[in-house]
């Protein structure tokens, strides 16, 4: 037999027996266990409830009103129970206008299986968090948010070791000491730790704190510069912690850091030039930091760094040539921000560099010819780098994704220069100024690719290694100039899991089967003259403008529930347009149809809530009236209807359309007056607007 004693309405102690556990168990039908019911319903008696405890919430839900006694405590509003046991492991009473003391001897203490507990959005009275917080050692997420709980952060929260969770936000009251700060953030490791604290619930940091781990914890605040206090600290994770305001320069005083990440928050201003000073640094990650103005080139003194991430800000600046001191880098990512000038040749021999990512850049200069043999992924996409590619490249026989597309690289390039590249998954070499020689290719060795792009690469016929692909992912071979049919193997086995296929811009006349797997299919700008190709089920964009297909769109393309985008523009089909085009996908934004000799009418399925942005059906033989179910396309920017023979009034109901910009109904047979709007900012959004050539 156990004994309880715990307190209800506060002050007043009130002792009680719990009943035998075998008693419990004898009686079934009461899942709950009576000494945790009990303690439930003191928990109750111990608050006043007043609305105004919860005044964040909208509305305060007194949670509590529900619980009665004999009743199975399980069934308690913000109650949960073990499925098997029946132990009480979750409880809920956020927001539910709590006002009163939560002292030590609460009944709260009595409920040791819980696993979830939030007290968010209550009224605590600034009396201290009780130590015994500490004692539920199953707890994994604890919410304390705007609870007016004051005073110091007990140091036994660092007892609680399976803590996923911890918000301690909105509560300006409390403090957390740099020991109980110390405890807590050494003891509690668990990997998806969070630390809600909006603002840092932090008086005085000191000292002997060697890891601070904050990673996506939302503080939405400025980093205070007290944090430069941690002199001893080596690993400081602040990664995606809604941050804004310039970093602190007492950073600077940081000297034994050997880990710095700042990455994801909304820094203001530049890289300061202190981390020049943390010459221990080995890896510093400020990547969408959001941070602006020149490179920091002080970074690039930080010989020990094996890692450096600056990508996704929008720095400016040239590379210095002393970069190429970064002897031990493995990841190098300065890739998406306004770099340029020369890129210096010997970044591409650093010796250790594995990943090296410099794409979207405006970089100039020429590939080098000394290539580091660690090398495994090389990102240089969308610069103004010119020159050949070097034939040395094909030395690099680990390589696993080589991406060069979008520069002004010119010359002769013989895809056997990579054909030794056993693990090249990645190939880009897409506009340029290259001329890609695919036929004799060698059979042995050939890599295996997920992606292959090589548009605008003056190829006159489908490279023939393709038929030996058995991975394909994507492959873009547009803006080439190959004729002719589109081969019957581009269907066949090994193209089973193709999702994506440009061969826009070339001049093929035929296509035959599709991959099964196709999701993105481009075909613009060929001379494709025949009837509708079949598609396959797993399509979401589909590209046919600029070629001559006859015949009518197959109504089976309403089966195809996932497409997003259909452009069969400059066409020559005809026959109507299928009615079911209107509401086959939810997902649908784009349908353009523009010169075409479709007739008939225009599908008038549009239901509420589409996504349709632009529907263009201009230069069409298209009559009848204007389908009244368009007013349903509330995201609808651009309408054109124009050249058709629609015979109708002025649509005055399209004025509710809120982001309708274009409208065009030019050469109809549009009648009668405009009529005068019926809303307070008809048509709002609205720039454009042609209605020449109707008698309205
Ligand atoms: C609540 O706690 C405070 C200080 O801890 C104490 O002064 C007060 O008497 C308590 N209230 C009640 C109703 O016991
Ligand atoms: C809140 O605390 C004050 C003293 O700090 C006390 O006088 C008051 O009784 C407490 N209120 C409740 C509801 O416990
Ligand atoms: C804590 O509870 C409040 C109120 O229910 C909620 O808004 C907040 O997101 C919770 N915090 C966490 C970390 O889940
Ligand atoms: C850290 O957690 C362990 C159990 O996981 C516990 O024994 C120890 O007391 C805790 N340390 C501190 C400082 O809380
Ligand atoms: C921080 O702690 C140090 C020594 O531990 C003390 O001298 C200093 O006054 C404290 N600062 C604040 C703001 O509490
Ligand atoms: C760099 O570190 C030294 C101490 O090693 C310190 O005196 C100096 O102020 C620091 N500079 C900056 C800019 O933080
Ligand atoms: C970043 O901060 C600026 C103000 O400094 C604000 O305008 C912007 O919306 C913020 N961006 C994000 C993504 O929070
Ligand atoms: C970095 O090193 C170069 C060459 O050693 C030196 O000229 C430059 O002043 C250093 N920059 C910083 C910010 O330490
Ligand atoms: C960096 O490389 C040098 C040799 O080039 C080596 O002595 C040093 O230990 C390396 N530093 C790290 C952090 O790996
Ligand atoms: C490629 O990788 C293999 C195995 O990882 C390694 O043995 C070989 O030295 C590497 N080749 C080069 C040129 O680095
Ligand atoms: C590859 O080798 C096979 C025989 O192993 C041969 O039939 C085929 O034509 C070769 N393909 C190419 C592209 O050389
Ligand atoms: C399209 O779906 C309908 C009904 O689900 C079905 O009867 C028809 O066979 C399907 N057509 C094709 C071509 O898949």
């Amino acid at each position: 037999m156990r004994t309880m004693s715990c307190s209800g309405r506060a002050g007043q102690v009130i002792f009680c027996l719990v009943i035998l556990k075998l008693y419990c168990q004898l009686t079934v039908s009461q899942l709950c266990p009576k000494d945790e019911s009990y303690a439930l319903l003191q928990l109750k008696d111990g608050f006043e409830y007043d609305e105004s405890a919860s005044l964040d919430c909208s509305p305060p839900y007194p949670r509590m009103a529900s619980w009665k006694s004999r009743t199975d405590c399980c069934s308690w509003d913000g109650v949960a129970c073990h499925g098997v046991t029946g132990h009480v492991i979750a409880l809920d009473l956020s927001c539910s206008g709590l006002r009163g003391n939560l002292s030590s001897n609460s009944c709260l203490f009595h409920l040791s299986h819980l696993r979830r507990l939030n007290l968010a959005f209550n009224y605590f009275n600034r009396s201290s968090i009780p130590p015994e917080f500490g004692m539920f050692s199953s707890l994994t997420h604890l919410n304390l948010s705007s609870t007016w709980f004051s005073g110091q952060v007990p140091t036994e929260i660092s007892h609680l070791s399976k803590l996923i969770s911890l918000d301690l936000s909105l509560n300006e009251p409390l403090i957390l000491e740099a020991p109980a700060m110390k405890m807590i953030v050494q003891n509690l490791t668990q990997p998806r730790i969070m630390w809600i604290a909006r603002h840092l619930p932090v008086s005085n940091w000191s000292s002997s704190l060697e890891q601070l781990n904050l990673g996506s914890t939302s503080f939405s605040g400025g980093l205070p510069d007290i944090i430069g206090n941690l002199d001893s600290i080596k690993v400081l994770d602040l990664a995606n912690c809604a941050f804004y305001g310039s970093v602190p320069a007492s950073l600077g005083n940081l000297q034994q850091l050997n880990q710095l990440d700042l990455s994801y928050n909304n820094w203001t201003g530049q890289i300061p030039d202190v981390f020049g000073n943390l010459s221990k640094l080995n890896s510093l990650s400020l990547q969408n930091g959001n941070f602006s103005g020149m490179l920091p080139s002080s970074v690039f003194n930080l010989t020990e760094l094996l890692r450096l991430d600056l990508s996704q800000n929008q720095l400016e600046g040239t590379l210095p040539d002393y970069i190429c001191g970064l002897d031990n880098v493995t990841y190098l990512d300065l890739s998406y921000n306004l770099l340029s000038g020369t890129i210096p040749s010997c970044l591409f021999g650093l010796p250790s560099v594995v990943r090296f990512k410099f794409n979207n850049n405006h970089l100039t200069g020429e590939l080098g010819d000394h290539w580091s043999k660690s090398l495994l992924e090389i990102r240089l996409e969308s610069n103004k780098i010119n020159g050949r590619i070097p034939p040395s490249i094909s030395g690099l026989v680990n390589l696993t994704n080589f991406d060069v597309s979008s520069n002004n690289l010119s010359g002769i390039v013989d895809l056997n220069l990579f054909s030794n590249m056993k693990n090249l998954w990645g190939l880009d070499l897409s506009h340029n100024s290259l001329s890609v020689v695919t036929n004799n290719i060698r059979n042995s060795t050939w890599p295996q690719f997920y992606k292959l792009a090589l548009s605008s690469c003056n190829i006159i016929e489908f490279p023939d290694f393709l038929k030996i692909q058995n991975q394909l992912n994507f492959l873009s071979l547009s803006h080439n100039r190959i004729h002719g049919e589109i081969p019957k193997w581009l269907s066949a086995k090994g193209m089973q899991s193709l999702q994506y296929l440009d061969l826009s811009h070339n001049f093929l006349t035929i296509v035959n089967e599709l991959p099964p797997s196709l999701q993105y299919l481009d075909l613009t700008s060929n001379l494709l003259q025949q009837p509708f190709p079949i598609l396959p089920q797993s399509m979401y964009i589909l590209l046919i403008a600029n070629n001559k297909l006859t015949g009518e769109i197959p109504p089976w393309i309403c089966n195809i529930t996932t497409f997003q985008i259909i452009n069969l523009s400059n066409n020559s089909l005809s026959s109507n347009i299928p009615q079911c085009l209107g509401n086959f996908s939810t997902e649908l934004s784009v349908l353009n149809l523009r010169s075409n000799s479709f007739h008939g009418t225009i599908p008038g399925s549009f239901t509420e809530g589409n996504k349709v942005r632009s529907l263009d059906l201009n230069g069409n033989e298209l009559e009848g009236s204007l389908p009244l179910s368009l007013a349903n396309c509330k995201m609808l920017e651009v309408l054109d209807l124009g050249n058709n023979y629609i015979n109708d009034s002025f649509p005055l109901w399209l004025q509710t359309l809120p982001k309708l910009q274009v409208l065009v109904l030019r050469s109809n047979r549009l009648h009668g007056s405009i009529g005068n709007p019926t809303v307070i900012s008809p048509f709002s959004s609205l720039r454009i607007i042609d209605l020449s050539h109707e008698s309205l």
